[in-house]
């Protein structure tokens, strides 16, 4: 996160000057990967002069969930964490959009390694860091991804369920790969061989008109954007996207394909493996689908005026 340096960070109920935001390496998050965590985005509305967190609510559902499953528990409740999200984004005084992640960690003590879980053997801690992400002109122009050697964790191995640290070693081989064969990004596939999601972010395509997902038991993360996409998509076209499993070939003969995630946002993938997606330029659904997105996300959508947080206390036109 070496782009997000110069700013303040929320370390264990602190606000702290970025030097000072240290874990110690005796922690199980440096030694093992033992965290789980969100990434978010907050949007500003320059219209409306303020700041808003996009889907907080459901960002802190997820992050209980992980918690859940790596039986985790924190000495902060969820409105502890809600409270601490918006306070480390008035202390960073963010008149921009944002990128942050919220983690919460295994920390130092436990002579039990990797068994050491109870409150009474390690201790937890959580931490808010992140900053201004510009606009990336990938959202015009597209990615030109390539399908993974390397396949997506199972459910009964590493859950992909779990937005756990440790997990994305899966995501950075295929990461690392993908660059390396000349490509943006990674598609990854299931282990019977299923398109499963991107290497942070979900994968959609449109088939003869219809917009398709893999379903939430394909090894995927349960990604918060996917759910907006199909929630945007069934208003807008009348009809729900259709939720089943995606063949790799079904990726090269569709018509459109996006990703679609809380860092990717909504952006249009126009080739893979080489081989273009259409016509090899975003397609009219990913188009529309983007537009209603950033709408929705950075509030000039009334419609999801619950899924936004404001930041700043700013008096709203009624
Ligand atoms: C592996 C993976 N899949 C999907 C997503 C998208 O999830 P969300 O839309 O909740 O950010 C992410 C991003 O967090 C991710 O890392």
């Amino acid at each position: 996160m070496a782009r997000y340096t110069h700013f303040k960070v929320w370390l264990d109920g602190k606000i702290v000057d970025p030097e000072d935001a240290k874990l110690s390496v005796f922690t199980l998050t440096v030694l093992r990967g033992a965290n789980v965590y969100e990434g978010l985005r907050a949007y500003w509305n320059p219209a409306k002069k303020n700041l808003y967190v996009w889907k907080l609510d459901e960002h802190l559902k997820r992050l209980r969930d992980s918690m859940k499953v790596m039986r985790m528990q924190l000495p902060y409740s969820i409105d502890d964490l809600r409270a601490a999200v918006v306070e480390w984004l008035r202390a960073n005084d963010f008149h921009d959009d944002v990128h942050f992640r919220l983690v919460a960690y295994f920390g130092d003590g436990g002579s039990g390694g990797v068994k050491s879980y109870r409150p009474d053997e390690i201790d937890t801690g959580a931490f808010i860091l992140g900053g201004p992400r510009p606009h990336d002109d990938k959202l015009e122009r597209g990615l030109k991804m390539g399908v993974a050697t390397w396949r997506r964790i199972a459910d009964d191995v590493v859950p992909a369920r779990v937005k756990a640290g440790a997990n994305y070693q899966n995501n950075r081989l295929a990461a690392v790969e993908a660059r390396e064969n000349g490509f943006d990004d990674a598609i990854l596939l299931t282990q019977g061989g299923k398109v499963a999601e991107a290497t942070g972010a979900a994968v959609m395509m449109v088939r003869d008109g219809h917009l398709v997902v893999p379903p939430v038991t394909d090894g995927v993360l349960e990604s918060i954007t996917r759910r907006s996409v199909l929630e945007l998509y069934a208003r807008q076209y009348g009809r729900p996207a259709v939720e089943r499993s995606i063949d790799r070939t079904e990726l090269y003969v569709c018509d459109e394909i996006l990703i679609a995630g809380s860092a990717e946002e909504v952006t249009p993938v126009v080739a893979v493996d080489r081989m273009t997606v259409g016509d090899g330029t975003p397609g009219p659904i990913t188009k529309t689908l983007q537009r209603l997105f950033f709408a929705a996300a950075r509030g000039d959508d009334p419609t999801f005026a619950t899924s936004l947080t404001p930041v700043y206390d700013v008096k709203e036109a009624p």
